[in-house]
């Protein structure tokens, strides 16, 4: 099977040697090399998305953007296979892409020091600001209302109708949770309802093995592109916060190992506002810390409202798993609320940085 592709792709089979490659959780990533070339080779995952061509269309569309406009940069776009198209497909109804493997590049699963987490937000900043001037609207929607917290909310309610006996009473102080921060959903919808901040071009997966680094821990690149769609400064600079301030994952039970490092925070702001801080609008900078409180309220409702339905979308390795995870989000949340006067003084000198800098 594999070899159909290779040569669907003109590679010679015998050629080359391929091995699952990467930590990605979405896609299956091979790498094949031979003939002095390296090439990553994905399997897209159907499941989590259901339209594979939509992405090729929109990588299409940024590629031929980025060649005209910024053809220094690397975007890692497909490779044309031998007939011209940019996906492969099998007789199974798989779907297949080839990336040109970027030279000397290598990633990281967890971010161990500033200087990384500064590179990452950089890198995620300078995607969408070069993209300032790209119509959006001609993107399709990859993945539909994904960060749509209004709709999150309005799946929990349900989730809490629905839900068995036992399950609700179990996750009574969560599901309290929820409403004692209904603060963040207000703000998120007078934000969105009074199109108070402007529709971007968005990565919306900033996990930190979605960046490409040099040996020198500089960042090259942003790749994993299925989820670049229209979108919300919010949803990246928020995520990174949710995923880089803490020293452990959302899958930790011991919550005293939660922890807010901010000097990471500080590298987030830094990195991010070098490349975006001079088209930020006044809403965008003044929600900048906002980001972080939204993406883990949000994911701390999608883990709930996952438990409240018997566990349907994320697997579990034990029954309580998805109730934890919620609880793990909340933790994070709250001693990231505790930290905002913090935040507004080292976001604040970031923000005077930037003035001085230019
Ligand atoms: N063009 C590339 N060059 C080098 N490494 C890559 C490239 N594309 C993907 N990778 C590696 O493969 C991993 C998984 O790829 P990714 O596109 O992020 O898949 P997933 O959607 O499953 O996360 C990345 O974290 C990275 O280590
Ligand atoms: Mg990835």
């Amino acid at each position: 099977m594999l070899n159909k592709i290779l040569v669907a792709f003109g590679l010679k089979p015998s050629q080359y040697t391929v091995h699952p490659f990467g930590s990605g959780l979405i896609n299956y990533t091979l790498k094949v090399s031979g003939n002095g070339q390296d090439y990553i080779l994905q399997r897209i995952n159907v499941n989590v998305f259901k339209a594979p061509d939509q992405i090729a269309s929109n990588l299409n569309l940024l590629q031929a953007y980025f060649k005209n406009t910024y053809p220094d940069y690397n975007f890692v776009a497909p490779l044309p296979s031998a007939t011209g198209d940019y996906l492969v497909k099998t007789d199974k109804g798989e779907y297949y892409r080839l990336f040109p493997f970027v030279k000397g590049s290598t990633t990281t699963d967890f971010i161990s020091n500033k200087k990384e987490a500064f590179e990452a937000a950089k890198q995620f900043g300078k995607f969408t600001c070069m993209l300032k001037d790209f119509d959006a609207s001609a993107l399709n929607y990859t993945l539909t209302d994904f960060h749509n917290l209004k709709l999150r909310f309005d799946h929990f309610k349900t989730a809490c109708q629905n839900a068995q006996e036992s399950r609700l009473q179990e996750a009574a102080k969560e599901v309290k949770e929820v409403y004692n921060h209904y603060n963040i959903l207000q703000n998120y919808n007078q934000l969105i309802g009074n199109n108070q901040i402007p529709v971007r071009v968005i990565h919306h997966d900033t996990k930190i093995n979605n960046i490409l680094f040099d040996d020198k821990h500089n960042g090259l690149c942003v790749i994993d592109l299925d989820t670049v769609m229209p979108g919300y400064f919010f949803s990246d600079v928020g995520d990174m916060m949710r995923t880089y301030l803490s020293p452990v994952t959302e899958e930790e039970k011991d919550f005293s190992k939660i922890q807010i490092r901010e000097d990471i925070f500080d590298a987030i702001c830094k990195g991010y506002i070098a490349e975006m801080g001079k088209i930020l609008t006044e809403t965008e900078k003044q929600n900048f810390i906002f980001s972080g409180k939204l993406m883990m309220y949000m994911q701390a409702i999608r883990f709930l409202t996952d438990y409240l339905n018997n566990d349907i979308y994320y697997g579990i390795k034990y029954p309580d798993h998805n109730l934890i995870r919620a609880k793990n989000q909340f933790d994070l949340l709250n001693k990231y609320i505790n930290c905002e006067k913090k935040f507004e003084r080292i976001l604040a000198k970031a923000q005077d940085g930037l003035i001085v800098a230019s």
